[in-house]
């Protein structure tokens, strides 16, 4: 498998220049492009990247601009993020309202390309709102780490972890200095044995207070795995977190009196009736457990986008969450109470970070945990939450009424009209 280029070709003579500086003039389409090894592409500054792919993609300079601009972040931060940068890719951020979260107003931001997100957000927690909102809730901020032992001979390998286990606790929280002053730490450790691996894997419960936490466990895993051979007869596996964060779950709730759902072409009691039993379809069929978990991560990914939370980690632990029982099942509950109204609940792994990474060097994701009200972690997981919860609703709702494409073309519609306004408008004045 090839691998990234971090080593400059021999044969490069970086003192007369880049090699890809040189290469450039010969390089002048796309048809040109023989291979997609760039060596020391990575070496170049941002802007020198983005002529190199222009040339090689034979963008116009529209396209080079769109792809070059950086919106609020700058080619140095660009660079910081990530490797090989050339520009950055924009994607419309919006606010939701009538978010009512434990009693508080909230105006949630959201990242997202597709329309009817923000309206169904909205109006899932104006829904909501009529019951009286949100209410939320997190379990402490505890990340899993693995650590994969291979034995090397039979051992009572029980006996000696539990003796053992202080020490290691002890060990992994060693230079952590700064975690353990704001409360966190490793908070417990044990273990699982895989018989067909002849494998023991430590799990180390970290809790990470308000950052994410990846790094911060995957060093401890890391670090505790030095040691394990003067402990066991064993050879050393991977070392690194879970994104199932199941010691890591934020709640949201909401009860919402029937008659919220009232409208002149529907009762709002049939509607609750309706509503239960599309989450009951999902429960028991999985194609449909699958929209209607997409759905959810309507709500979930963008606001995760706006605050620079890493939106690929919740999803796979969404996911793996939402087969925990053997089947693959829809991540929000909603039953009718007894008096008919409509109870919805959504509980799911949310390891989410307000400080470190994204979250601290982004200027919009900055701006958008200030619009939050700088929440730390916890409270952060419970608006996610809260939002994927009204964003059910709100689809759930229009499905199971007069169905998802009445409000969703209307507002694909406005969009295309509006579009095409300015295309018009574009066309005249030139
Ligand atoms: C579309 O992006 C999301 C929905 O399909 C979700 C659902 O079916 O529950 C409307």
């Amino acid at each position: 498998m090839d691998t990234p280029d971090r080593n400059p070709p021999q044969t490069t003579q970086r003192s007369s220049g880049h090699p890809l500086r040189a290469n450039l003039n010969e390089r002048d389409s796309r048809e040109d492009l023989i291979s997609s090894r760039l060596p020391g592409f990575y070496e170049l500054p941002v802007g020198e990247r983005l002529g190199v792919i222009s040339k090689v993609a034979g963008f116009s300079e529209a396209e080079r601009f769109n792809m070059g601009h950086f919106g609020s972040l700058n080619g140095e931060l660009t660079d910081v993020f990530i490797e090989n940068a050339i520009g950055t890719f924009s994607l419309p951020l919006g606010v939701a309202t009538n978010f009512l979260i434990n009693g508080q107003d909230v105006l949630v931001p959201m990242a997202v390309e597709e329309s009817s997100v923000l309206a169904a957000a909205s109006h899932g927690a104006k829904l909501a709102r009529v019951g009286g909102g949100f209410s939320t809730s997190t379990t402490p901020p505890i990340m899993t780490g693995q650590v994969q032992l291979f034995l090397k001979k039979d051992c009572d390998f029980n006996a000696v972890l539990q003796s053992r286990k202080t020490d290691l606790i002890e060990f992994a929280n060693r230079g952590q200095d700064s975690l353990i002053a704001r409360g966190g730490g490793v908070r417990d450790l044990d273990w699982h044995f895989i018989p067909e691996m002849q494998s023991v894997v430590l799990h180390l419960y970290v809790d990470t207070r308000d950052a994410m936490g990846a790094n911060i466990v995957n060093t401890m895993c890391e670090r505790v795995s030095t040691i394990m051979p003067e402990i066991l007869p064993c050879d050393i596996g991977l070392r690194i977190l879970t994104n199932l964060t199941d010691r890591r779950l934020a709640k949201a709730e909401c009860l919402i009196p029937a008659s919220a759902f009232d409208s002149p072409e529907f009762k709002g009691k049939d509607v609750v009736d309706r509503i239960e039993k599309a989450y009951l379809f999902g429960f028991y069929d999985v194609h449909r457990a699958t929209t209607n978990n997409k759905g959810i991560m309507n709500g979930i990914d963008p606001v995760l986008i706006a605050t620079g939370n890493d939106w690929r980690a919740i999803e796979a632990g969404a996911h793996a969450w939402a087969c925990r029982d053997g089947k693959y099942r829809p991540l929000a509950v909603w039953r009718k109470t007894l008096h008919g109204d409509l109870h919805g609940s959504l509980e799911l792994p949310m390891a989410v970070g307000v400080v470190g990474g994204v979250t601290k060097l982004h200027p919009t994701a900055q701006a958008c945990l200030k619009l939050l009200g700088n929440p730390d972690a916890s409270l952060l997981a419970q608006v996610v939450v809260a939002t994927g919860l009204a964003q059910n609703l709100s689809a759930l709702r229009a499905l199971a009424s007069e169905g998802i494409q009445r409000g969703h073309m209307s507002l694909h519609q406005k969009n295309l009209d509006l579009l095409q306004q300015r295309v018009s408008h574009a066309a005249a004045k030139n």
